[in-house]
């Protein structure tokens, strides 16, 4: 068997708070994560840019994509990949449940 990994299912806003093409930063045990609600959905992502840590939810949302607001690193917020060079880079996305008006994110926390 491989790693064992613990699902954390946690509450991070309320559906109204995210007006569509919007983003908002929430924390979950100190990850900084970014919600975007495109295209009537909501989207979660790490708020960290893979280029200097950068914050993600402070930059533009156009339809899916995100652009960084330091150097204009952008991201598909549908998969978390690199749409600019250098491709490849990936930055982590978390599932989203929507629970009678309220976000979920589901992170798996390694086991130590
Ligand atoms: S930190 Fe995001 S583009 Fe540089």
């Amino acid at each position: 068997m491989g790693t064992c990994m613990a699902t954390e299912l946690t509450r991070v806003a309320a559906i109204g708070d995210i007006p569509p093409g919007t983003m908002r930063y929430v924390e979950v045990d100190g990850l900084p994560i970014a919600l975007a609600h495109a295209g009537g959905t909501i989207y979660a992502f790490s708020d960290a840019c893979r280029h200097e840590g950068g914050p993600l939810s402070a930059g533009a949302l156009i339809g899916e994509t995100v652009t960084c607001p330091w150097h204009g690193w952008a991201y598909d917020i549908r998969t978390g990949k690199a749409l600019v060079p250098p491709v490849g880079i990936r930055i982590p996305t978390y599932p989203v449940r929507i629970i009678e008006g309220d976000i979920f994110v589901e992170i798996d926390w390694p086991d130590a």
